[in-house]
């Protein structure tokens, strides 16, 4: 019956974990997928979480959420990418539900975009985070790409931008990185932003906002929100996608919110039933734990301030290691610029290297990366950093 089944090819992200996992020398580095490490390279569950996580021990009952989610947690989540005092969520014109963390919103987002706007395409960055392709494709909406970033440069792309929003049709879709874009870690200034909203505007075209590493970029939640903020300004509906994956630690427990900006009170209800009767026939409703952890967090003002302390500790040690990984190249006597490494924000390095100069890294020195190029600086440690810099400047010098 299944003889025709082939075996599906790896994950050009998390097939890297496997390949790391499957290695036995002690030496193996993974730089790989985006998760956060500490310095000894150990996964870490920040405070706040083990203190929502306290509060919620014995409290829990194991009731099935609605289908959109918790009502608590879309709230919070709403004030942390729309604004505390949102005029939009006053009036009730966001339609929101919790979401299977990021991915599980794009999805649902690209589900309701093909049911409603079956003769819509999406614009997605070139290049972007391998799984958007994946998502849109498995939801049948057609991709087209812009211009996104400048390899010369190792920056943004910024003129050729400009044109493919200019000649995209009106009204057309566009996929955007909030902040900390995956895989470049190039993102656009805010003088620039402005400019692409302006332009938007202009085009009538509609952003969904991939909201994956808030609070990762500047390490600043409310900063990082700012490219959002700027639309809204602009008079301009959205989609967002948000993930609580990095910025709490939350990677499995699947917590995210999607949410749509409508035009009023009455077409937000009705644009949120029609999200959660695609979430039912998928997976009914969504998990209870994580939600709760951020529903705690956000609302308690202590815990939150707790957050935001500890988010900004991640982007320092990252911001940290950055400067670390140059500079040992740059000792190494490398010929090659390294600047692009601390210019580039958020949790990745796009390095520049080529897909054979990463194997020859696997192969060779059992440090294990995305083919490419890109390095999860979330992963560089004090102990890792000069033997991986090493294994770089060995494959990258001519
Ligand atoms: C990544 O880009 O490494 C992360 O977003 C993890 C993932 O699911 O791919």
């Amino acid at each position: 019956l299944f003889g025709h089944v082939e075996p599906a090819p790896k994950d050009p992200i998390l097939g890297v974990t496997e390949a790391f996992l499957a290695d036995p020398s002690p030496d193996k580095v993974n730089v790989g997928v985006g998760a956060y490490r500490d310095d000894n390279g150990k996964p870490v569950v920040l405070d706040c979480v083990r203190e929502a996580e306290r509060r919620i021990a014995g409290n829990l009952n194991m009731e099935y959420l609605p289908m959109g989610g918790s009502i608590k947690m879309i709230e919070e989540s709403l004030k942390l990418a729309y604004g505390e005092d949102s005029e939009f969520i006053k009036d009730k014109r966001i339609a929101a539900v919790q979401a299977l963390s990021g991915t599980g919103a794009c999805r649902l987002f690209a589900d309701f975009q093909r049911r409603f706007l079956p003769d819509s395409q999406i614009y997605i960055p070139t290049p972007t985070w391998s799984n958007h392709h994946n998502i849109w494709r498995d939801a049948q909406v057609p991709q087209r790409t812009f211009t996104y970033y400048h390899p010369e440069s190792r920056g943004l792309d910024f003129a050729g931008l400009m044109d493919d929003i200019k000649n995209a049709p009106n009204g057309s879709f566009f996929l955007l990185h909030a902040c900390a874009h995956n895989p470049t870690g190039v993102d656009p200034t805010e003088e620039q932003w402005r400019e692409i909203s302006y332009q938007f505007k202009v085009k009538n075209h509609f952003p969904f906002f991939d909201m994956a590493y808030q609070g990762f970029a500047s390490g600043d939640p409310e900063r990082d929100a700012r490219a959002i903020r700027i639309f809204l300004e602009d008079g301009h509906q959205i989609g967002c996608a948000q993930s609580y994956a990095k910025n709490m630690g939350l990677y499995g427990q699947r917590a995210g919110c999607l949410s749509i900006l409508c035009e009023d009170e009455m077409q937000a209800v009705a644009v949120k039933s029609q999200l959660q009767q695609i979430a039912r026939p998928m997976y009914s409703n969504p998990p209870v734990h994580g939600s709760l952890v951020v529903s705690i967090i956000l609302n308690d003002p202590e815990l939150k301030s707790l957050w935001l302390k500890e988010v900004k500790g991640m982007a320092d040690r990252i911001i940290g290691m950055r400067k670390a990984l140059r500079e040992n190249l740059e000792s190494l006597g490398s010929h090659l610029s390294w600047d692009h490494i601390t210019n580039q924000i958020g949790m990745f390095c796009y390095s520049g290297m080529t897909p054979e100069q990463v194997d020859r890294l696997t192969n060779e020195y059992h440090i294990y990366m995305t083919r490419n190029g890109r390095i999860s600086m979330a992963g560089v440690t004090t102990g890792n950093v000069a033997y991986l810099a090493n294994a770089i400047h060995e494959v990258t010098k001519t």
